[in-house]
């Protein structure tokens, strides 16, 4: 985004892959915030993700690395890192130890997804992440894996965009072709926490459509921030829920990683792993509905102090305000 005010990372966990994707023994190089890093699954399950380049001469581990073990052997001179970044064998010197090691990026894997904590100072995960309840929901709603799980790729956005959809209420109508503004039922901060609620009526003002066949019903848009990271909004539309999960990460001060998740309510009576009938539907309309966000937002410019209307600054500047929490250099509860 151009203008972008800041100039660190937010602090949060962000989304650097699906587990599926990264089997036992697989290393690959990646790059977040601005910095070279190996990612990789050790033979014993875990995931590690460490500074790219090997402490003794530099080497990039994540291109000709191998897992051994419950560590990585670098590929210039087979120094073995564990998955903590300490050093743990320098195999033509054995015996010999050095005082190095590798910097170390807090990784979890939560509902299929792996997540790395990003603080600029260095600091420990100041919450974790509870995941999605309908990406748990294996009975009742269909699984993420493969198909609800859709790789944007690199684009030029910063992980604030997706989340400043929360107050936007009235872009709901020229971005996403519905034929009024959302109506604000709830806005509720709890520290890195937001949820809100917001009024909608699907199908407004047309008699059927394949959402609607009865006519316009009203309905909730759900939406729920962890940081700037992760951010989800579930449509819920009589019973029918459809959760769809954005994650932006950081690439580099421009560019952010994206991925969009989605899943939603099982067709009555489907034990099918595939989603058929409306809920196909629906999860590939959403994906088509975010994809318009991204092309607002990988082309805006970012304005500090926007002449708002149509009383469009009351839940703006609230975001604002809890956003900004993201970027400053302690924890409120730290700051003095
Ligand atoms: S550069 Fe990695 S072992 Fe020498
Ligand atoms: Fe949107």
């Amino acid at each position: 985004m151009k203008d972008w005010p800041y100039d660190v990372f937010p602090t949060g966990w962000y989304q650097i892959g699906y587990s599926a994707e990264l089997a036992p023994g697989e290393v690959r190089p990646v790059k977040y915030f601005d910095q070279d890093l190996v990612l990789f699954r050790t033979e014993q399950g875990e995931v590690a993700l460490l500074d790219a380049y090997c402490a003794h001469l530099g080497a990039h581990l994540g291109y000709g690395g191998k897992v051994k073990g419950d560590c990585i052997e670098c590929p210039f001179h087979g120094w073995l890192w564990t998955a903590q970044g300490a050093l743990s064998e320098i195999p033509y010197a054995p015996g010999e130890t050095r005082r190095v090691g590798l910097d170390r990026w807090e990784t979890r894997e939560v509902d299929g997804l792996i997540i790395a904590w990003y603080d600029g100072f260095g600091r420990a995960p100041w919450w974790e992440w509870p995941g999605i309840r309908e990406f748990k929901d294996g009975a009742g709603c269909y699984p993420i894996y493969p198909q609800g799980a859709d790789h944007i790729g690199v684009r030029k956005i910063i992980p604030q965009s997706p989340v400043e959809n929360t107050p936007d209420y009235y872009h709901f109508m020229w971005v996403h072709g519905s034929g009024q503004p959302g109506k604000p039922l709830l806005w509720e901060e709890e520290g890195h926490y937001l949820r809100t609620r917001i009024g909608f009526v699907f199908g407004h003002g047309k008699q059927s459509t394949w959402l609607t066949p009865d006519g316009p019903v009203a309905g909730e848009i759900e939406t729920e921030a962890w940081g700037l990271g992760l951010s989800n909004a579930r449509f819920v539309l009589d019973g029918f829920i459809t959760s769809q999960l954005t994650a932006a990460t950081p690439v580099d001060r421009e560019h952010s990683q994206l991925f969009d998740t989605i899943t939603c309510t099982r067709e009555p009576g489907s034990d099918d792993p595939e989603p058929s009938g409306t809920a196909a539907r629906m999860l590939e309309f959403q994906k088509g509905q975010i994809r318009r966000d991204f092309a607002i937002w990988e082309n805006q410019r970012y304005v500090e102090h926007p002449p708002f209307a149509g009383g469009e600054e009351e839940h703006y500047a609230r975001f604002r305000r809890w956003s900004r929490q993201f970027y400053v250099n302690a924890p409120e509860s730290e700051q003095v």
